[in-house]
């Protein structure tokens, strides 16, 4: 069916386009990356592009290369370490998580969604995040960049942010059981580099076939906003 069609050709796209990303395994490894680096990437990455994130990520990993050791930082050397990432209020929710890592599951991350949940400024989408990409988890992961593109790929007409709770439920209609995590990270690649929200490169894209948005000859109009 459709849905078997575009999970297979996007996979198959990020087999081969992945970008590398330091918090990334290759595709399809068995492997995952620490826990500790997805979540911490994740964090970074929410309001903030993967270009701007990538070298506050690798000085963070080399001053604190576990959650231990970034709970035992200062808070004021944490603060510091953080300017030019704005949002100061994910720092300090940042280090909230790391102690209650440390001193409640002994430095381990839960390996589930709810596990997730139950830490401090960890909400919906870094638990389902972290589930998928570092546990391989089947999570439902939506992002700014995956509403965009299951809004096309549907051409979804219901406005946004009313279209919200639909969007979740298409996109975790396409949730691929067997590599969950690496369908997170294509579908956030494919929104991030080809199904960006001006100008998408749709002669490119590998799921254009069954896109109703570029049907439509109009994919930028989705996802459709409210007129002001
Ligand atoms: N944006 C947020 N998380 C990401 C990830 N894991 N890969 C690519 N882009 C992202």
């Amino acid at each position: 069916d459709t849905k078997s069609a575009v999970r297979a050709a996007l996979l198959a796209w990020y087999d081969e386009r992945a970008r590398t990303l330091p918090w990334r395994s290759p595709p399809g490894a068995a492997e995952r990356t620490d826990p500790y680096r997805v979540w911490l990437s994740e964090v970074m990455l929410q309001q903030t592009t993967v270009p701007h994130a990538t070298p506050y990520f690798q000085s963070f990993t080399q001053r604190w290369p576990t959650v231990n050791d970034l709970a035992a930082v200062a808070d004021a050397d944490l603060m510091a370490a953080w300017a030019g990432l704005g949002y100061y209020a994910r720092a300090r929710n940042l280090l909230a998580c790391a102690r209650a890592v440390a001193s409640q599951h002994g430095g381990v991350f839960p390996d589930t969604e709810a596990g997730l949940l139950t830490l401090p400024g960890v909400g919906a989408y870094t638990a389902a995040a972290v589930a998928a990409i570092a546990f391989d988890r089947e999570a439902n992961v939506v992002d700014g960049n995956v509403e965009r593109v299951v809004a096309r790929l549907f051409a979804v007409e219901t406005p946004v942010p009313a279209a919200r709770p639909e969007l979740r439920v298409l996109a975790g209609s396409l949730v691929e059981a067997h590599r969950p995590g690496d369908w997170a990270q294509a579908l956030m690649d494919l929104g991030a580099t080809v199904c960006r929200p001006k100008s998408p490169s749709c002669l490119i894209c590998p799921i254009s076939a069954w896109c109703a948005g570029y049907r439509t000859g109009e994919p930028e109009r989705y996802p459709v906003k409210t007129k002001k």
